[in-house]
């Protein structure tokens, strides 16, 4: 009995109350930059019940772009409460036709539950470049491990709701097509790297706003 009563009195009296919420969570302070170990922590005593709710994925994305397909983050810088906590989460909406096109989160792994419709989900292995796709109903869910390329598509006629979570509080995005078309990738380049014709970069940047 003496031991542990003398361990937690130890504990109680000798652990500085602002330490122990610092380990609980360290809310994004969003007035200051981002770093790669994420946002320095907001002042304790500001923090409320506010900081871990967000209402910004009840609405659905608009679908009126060029890919029929929108992605509300809730990562860090819009959800300050997950800074510091590895973990984040995505609206996904797919209009009829719509697409995430193929695209890698640098950072985080991720599982994609499909709430409605259907979506035909993939990813592409770095070792061997193994193609595993499958087409998902409502409650199903697929992982994709971080850094794979990947992609979503909505495979039925009616309008597909997915969310995606993350193992990381900010994932990052890169998308493949802006990565080569949306820029000022000089097109000789492009063509001397991806093996694509010229006339089908030209357009591909003609759709996606790129020069050169
Ligand atoms: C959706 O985006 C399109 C294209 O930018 C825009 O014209 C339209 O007003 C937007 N719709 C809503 C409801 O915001």
């Amino acid at each position: 009995m003496y031991l542990p009563s003398l361990f937690l009195f130890s504990l109680l009296v000798l652990t500085p109350i602002s330490t122990a919420l610092v380990q609980d969570f360290c809310v994004a302070d969003l007035s200051l930059s981002n770093t790669p170990s994420g946002y320095p922590c907001k002042k304790a005593s500001h923090v409320t019940e506010k900081d871990f709710v967000y209402h910004g994925l009840a609405a659905a994305g608009n679908t009126t772009n060029i890919i029929s397909a929108a992605v509300t983050p809730a990562f860090d810088a819009q959800f300050p409460g997950v800074n510091g906590l590895g973990v984040s989460i995505a609206r996904l909406d797919l209009a009829p036709g719509g697409v995430i096109p193929l695209h890698t989160h640098p950072a985080a792994s991720e599982i994609l539950v499909v709430i409605q419709g259907s979506i035909c989900a993939g990813f592409i292995s770095s070792f061997d470049n193994v193609i595993y796709f499958k087409t998902l109903f409502k409650g199903d869910v697929m992982v994709f491990p971080q850094g794979l390329l990947h992609f979503q598509i909505n495979s039925g006629k009616t309008p597909a709701l997915g969310f995606a979570s993350f193992g990381g509080q900010n994932p990052g995005l890169q998308i493949t097509d802006f990565a080569l078309f949306a820029n000022d990738f000089p097109t000789e380049l492009v063509a001397k790297t991806t093996f694509l014709d010229v006339a089908q970069i030209k357009k591909l940047k003609g759709v996606l706003g790129g020069k050169n």
